[in-house]
């Protein structure tokens, strides 16, 4: 069920703001899972902007790590792809699935599935400037009137892609409405390279439902990981062994908060540290008691020391 030297047939999803290192150390803590970067910006990259390279970066990491590229200039993008190599990615992906209006308004993300030649040429430089495997990224369409996924899916067969991943939404629906698995079955069913599934996967169960129907290879899950890192690994040992892992205790979910910000604080600093820390707080406490109380207090603080005594004293309140 594995393919391409990938350990498992779960993924985790790109997702920008959210995957940074610390957050796919504690993945990767929690058991298996193949890991994705967020996006980087190919022309940021080339300016060496050190948000964009620090993205792109995952030498230290001793696990392999997928790196996704954005932008729309098949040249940039080759040289880009010379660069993930040497900052340590396993494996390239190209994002042509991004709903965000300031990176389609630049003819990247998705807008890529409305231009089929563009990114032929795209898929076909990266192919060519890098020993790395190259994946594609890509929806089902950009709207209920454009829906391409089938013959994109062939072009990236054709333009050298080693897998391609799909998710199951058009551009116009961004996360809204429920993604179709119908079309997923379909690229499945038109491409002889190795195809991932994305949209709305929230379970072992489900992930299993949606590989049985769909006949992919893999499955990638991007919300419901989030405040649950457990998700993957669980995936995982379902899809492979049919056992189902034990829900983490709260003992558990206050052990692993708490080294989530302490890899947020050696990663960003104290003070983006803390800013990055309270959405991932906010998602890990979420079915707990009190949550919104204690994210409402949480959410003002600025330092590691009263952050790390607000998240001792709510569990401690728990026991
Ligand atoms: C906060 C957020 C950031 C995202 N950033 C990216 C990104 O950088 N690159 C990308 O290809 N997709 C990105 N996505 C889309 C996810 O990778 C995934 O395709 C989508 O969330 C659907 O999967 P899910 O239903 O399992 O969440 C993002 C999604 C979210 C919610």
């Amino acid at each position: 069920m594995t393919f391409g030297g990938f350990a498992s047939p779960v993924f985790l999803a790109p997702m920008a703001g959210v995957t940074d290192r610390p957050f796919r150390q504690i993945l990767t803590a929690c058991g298996k899972g193949n890991m994705y970067a967020e996006m980087a910006a190919i022309n940021a990259l080339q300016r060496k902007n050190p948000k964009s390279w620090q993205i792109a970066d995952v030498r230290p990491e001793n696990y392999p790590v997928v790196v996704q590229l954005v932008g729309n200039d098949a040249g940039l993008f080759a040289e880009a792809a010379k660069l993930v190599a040497d900052l340590g990615a396993r494996s390239l992906d190209i994002n042509m699935g991004c709903p965000v209006k300031k990176i389609v308004n630049n003819e990247s993300g998705s807008a890529l599935m409305k231009d089929m030649p563009r990114a032929a040429k795209i898929i076909e430089a990266v192919v060519k400037a890098t020993p790395l495997s190259v994946s594609v990224k890509f929806r089902k369409g950009w709207d209920n009137e454009h829906i391409n996924a089938v013959p994109f899916a062939k072009m990236c067969e054709e333009s050298g892609a080693s897998y391609i991943t799909i998710h199951g939404r058009t551009r116009a629906q961004g996360y809204s409405g429920e993604a179709d698995w119908n079309i997923i079955k379909a690229v499945k069913e038109s491409v002889k390279i190795p195809v991932i599934g994305n949209g709305d996967i929230d379970s072992p169960q489900k992930a299993r439902q949606r590989m049985q129907e769909s006949g992919v290879d893999g499955v990638m899950i991007g919300r419901a990981v989030l405040g649950n890192p457990w998700l993957l690994s669980q995936t995982h040992e379902y899809l492979l062994h049919g056992t189902l892992p034990a829900e983490p205790t709260v003992g558990q979910i206050k052990e692993t908060l708490l080294k989530h910000l302490y890899l947020l604080m050696e990663y960003y600093g104290e003070k983006a540290g803390i800013a990055v820390s309270r959405k991932h707080v906010g998602w890990y406490v979420r079915s707990l008691y009190e949550a919104k109380k204690f994210r409402e207090q949480y959410t003002k603080l600025t330092d590691f020391e009263t952050a790390e005594k607000l998240i001792n004293d709510y569990f401690a309140g728990l026991e």
